[in-house]
């Protein structure tokens, strides 16, 4: 449910006259990712798990420090969901200030290939186009095709991680990717996984009220598909209650320009997904992204978007 302030003054007509397109597209395929989504949220992904690292630093670094001792091989990294590769991005600089010299060799999976054609030339990588259910055979170090770029015999740990992908999965493809990844004894961090609470502001008492109604057809939409969004989180704890888990929000202000294309995009999307499952709620829904998009143009929206990052190391 949404957790909104519902103190703040709203106005309800914009104080400009600049054409705004409010017209709500609910063609929305929660299959395909689209690279300019990827690229407009990589600096607030980045921004939110400056916030949970460093409650998941040390449980990271003591798990690789006595795998990684006593030999030079590589640390095998293996990003699932990879995307455009936002996630090693952020990730291999941490990974590499902790892993003490030995190299990083990085394989980044997606089943789309549109989007692992726009990683950028300047990280180091194997692309690998696949399911997740490819994973065991990524992971199996004797059958690795290429010895020197995946899990080869000098590998001294393997590490499994993805960003902003929990909550696309449906239960048996989460079970399945965990359960994967520990089998071949790799430990997990898994990041951005949508929380079921988000905050905006300001919004006042009868534009609150219209937001929780948005809110609840929302997730009505995200639970057509058999995806689990925001219980994803409660379902890898539920299985696996030693995992250690960092809230990694979003903390977005309509001040700063690049936040203040997200949010659009973000309040867009939402909205359109809301009417997607409640066609009834189109006009309300237009006019209230009307009256959201007024408040950005003043540079005065914020949105608090919860996530919560997870590592889960092998037993
Ligand atoms: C929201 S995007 C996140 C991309 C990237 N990790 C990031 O943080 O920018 C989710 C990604 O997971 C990929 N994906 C979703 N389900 C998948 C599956 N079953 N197998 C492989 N990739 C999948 C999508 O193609 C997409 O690139």
């Amino acid at each position: 449910m949404s957790d909104h302030n519902a103190d703040s003054n709203t106005e309800s007509n914009t104080e400009d006259n600049t054409e705004i397109n409010t017209e709500i597209n609910t063609e929305i395929n929660a299959d395909r990712i689209e690279p300019d989504w990827l690229a407009l949220r990589e600096p607030a992904d980045a921004a939110a798990r400056d916030r949970s690292w460093p409650a998941l630093r040390p449980a990271i670094a003591a798990w690789l420090t006595p795998r990684l001792a006593g030999g030079d091989g590589p640390l095998h990294v293996v990003d699932a969901g990879a995307g455009t590769g936002a996630n090693a991005r952020w990730l291999a600089p941490r990974l590499t200030a902790l892993a003490s010299g030995h190299p990083l060799r990085w394989t980044l999976l997606d089943h789309d290939d549109r989007l692992l054609a726009h990683v950028p030339p300047g990280l180091t990588a194997r692309r690998v186009c696949g399911d997740l259910a490819d994973l065991p055979g990524l992971l199996r170090r004797s059958e690795s095709p290429e010895p020197e770029s995946v899990s080869g015999p000098g590998t001294r740990a393997t590490f499994v991680t993805a960003s902003a992908l929990l909550d696309l999965l449906t239960a048996d493809q989460l079970d399945r990717f965990v359960d994967d990844a520990l089998a071949a004894d790799a430990a997990l961090l898994v990041a951005l996984t949508i929380g079921p609470t988000w905050r905006l502001e300001p919004l006042d008492g009868p534009d609150a009220r219209l937001s929780d109604r948005l809110d609840a057809a929302f997730h009505e939409h995200q639970g057509r598909g058999r995806a689990l969004g925001h219980r994803a989180i409660d379902r890898l704890v539920d299985r696996h209650p030693r995992a250690l888990r960092a809230d990694s929000p979003w903390q977005l202000n309509a001040a700063d320009p690049a936040d203040a294309a997200l949010i659009d995009r973000f309040l867009t999307e939402r909205a359109a997904a809301a009417v997607a499952a409640r066609p009834e709620l189109r006009d309300p829904a237009r006019s209230w992204l009307e009256r959201r998009r007024a408040d950005l143009r003043r540079g005065r929206l914020t949105v608090r978007l919860e996530h919560t990052d997870v590592w889960l190391s092998p037993q």
